[in-house]
């Protein structure tokens, strides 16, 4: 099926005992055994079923579903969030003493947990420009154990080759994680590229609504299996009903990322042509220095768009206090258009010398452009960009 058939229907099937179109949502915490014998079974591993919901719940193995075969992945599991869903990852691959080797420009959440709280637990994160896979290949040493790469880049929307890099984690033997949160599978497919593992913050396209937070892991079978083990007892679940909004999210996935990057495209070249922008960060324009790359693997551009404006900081905090109709908050991928300040903001864990390092200026402004009609957008960033 193509994949707007799969966002409404995959995985899923009418309940068998009521008829219910739309799945049930067991809301529970715990599932009563048969009998003594049948829950020292489950807990043995001898007879499938369901225990307790940290463990497995049918509504969330459903979405974990869904999005394997979304990703043309074997299996998925799903997280309380985004992050939880990458610190589940990385604690199924690497040890203390061992080390992940990850692209510079990533989520600013991502970003502190690997500076900060990897090192804690004798992991060690290497930082390169993995869109130079010389450099991605040389920081790889005896104890790398994963490549963690996003593309786009949160938040520059920097394009890194990902068949390029599949070929640097075959030639060292070694997995790679995509983060495809800001792309989704319906922009592209890391893992028909050759990626083993790809992660989302759930937060954003899938849920779509700005309503939960929710994350997800994919890849192969047994990796699942490994992921499982270690996150029923780490203890990072959804909620059945954030996992059944998710799934409802998902439903409507083609039709929202289709107008998300018809008006990104359209506001990037209007951002472009306007005197107060310096720079525009988008991968569908000519401009980008990943375009080429971007339409390689991307079937379109994505909602995200960064831009310079003039005048450095002080001019980007009255374009955000300005606007009328984007909202000044953080998160991305929601029907309303956002407007944040990186440096500050999502990716103040990052020095001044570390946002320089990855393109982050001073005056950069993130933008998730929103479902709202184009030009109302538009309107409200000429207002707002007057006011400099
Ligand atoms: C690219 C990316 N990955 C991961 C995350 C973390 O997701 P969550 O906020 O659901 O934990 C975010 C959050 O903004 C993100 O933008």
């Amino acid at each position: 099926m193509h994949i707007e058939t799969d966002v409404v229907h995959g995985g899923q099937h009418p309940d068998k005992s009521t008829g219910a179109l739309s799945p049930p949502i067991y809301q529970t915490s715990t599932f009563v055994f048969r009998d003594a014998d049948h829950g020292a079974r489950l807990f043995k591993g001898e007879e499938k079923g369901y225990i307790y919901t940290r463990i497995s719940n049918p509504t969330i193995e459903l979405l974990a579903r869904k999005i394997a075969l979304l990703e043309s992945a074997e299996a998925g599991l799903v997280f309380s969030s985004g992050l939880a869903a990458i610190f589940n990852v990385i604690v199924a691959v690497v040890r203390s003493g061992e080390n992940v080797v990850s692209d510079d420009t990533i989520y600013g959440g991502t970003f502190t947990l690997f500076k900060n709280v990897l090192p804690r637990l004798g992991i060690d994160v290497v930082f390169v420009d993995a869109s130079k896979t010389e450099d991605l290949t040389a920081a790889v040493n005896e104890q790398t154990r994963l490549l963690f790469i996003e593309t786009p880049a949160n938040p520059t929307l920097k394009i890194i080759d990902i068949a390029k890099c599949v070929e640097v984690a075959r030639a060292s033997n070694l997995p790679l994680c995509v983060d495809n949160t800001f792309a989704t599978p319906y922009l592209q497919r890391p893992i028909e590229l050759g990626v083993d593992i790809v992660v989302h913050s759930a937060t954003k396209y899938f849920g779509g609504h700005g309503d939960i937070i929710g994350g997800v892991a994919v890849g192969r079978q047994d990796f699942i299996d490994t992921l499982w083990k270690g996150a029923k007892d780490i203890g990072a679940s959804i909620s059945p009903f954030n996992a059944w909004l998710i799934l409802r999210g998902l439903k409507t996935l083609a039709v929202r990322m289709d107008r998300h990057c018809h008006n990104a495209l359209k506001i990037a070249e209007f951002l472009s042509q306007h005197d107060k922008v310096e720079k525009v960060y988008y991968p569908g324009l000519k401009s980008h220095p990943g375009h080429e790359t971007a339409k390689k693997q991307m079937s379109a551009f994505g909602g995200m768009i960064g831009f310079d404006v003039k005048g450095g900081k002080e001019a980007g905090k009255t374009l955000m206090n300005s606007v009328k109709l984007c909202a000044l908050a953080v998160s991305l991928g929601d029907v309303d258009t956002l407007i944040e300040h990186p440096g500050s903001m999502t990716h103040s864990g990052y020095s001044e010398e570390e946002l320089l390092e990855c393109g982050i200026k001073p005056g950069f402004v993130r933008l998730s452009i929103g479902l709202e009609h184009l030009d109302d957008i538009v309107e409200d960033l000429k207002q707002a960009l007057d006011k400099i």
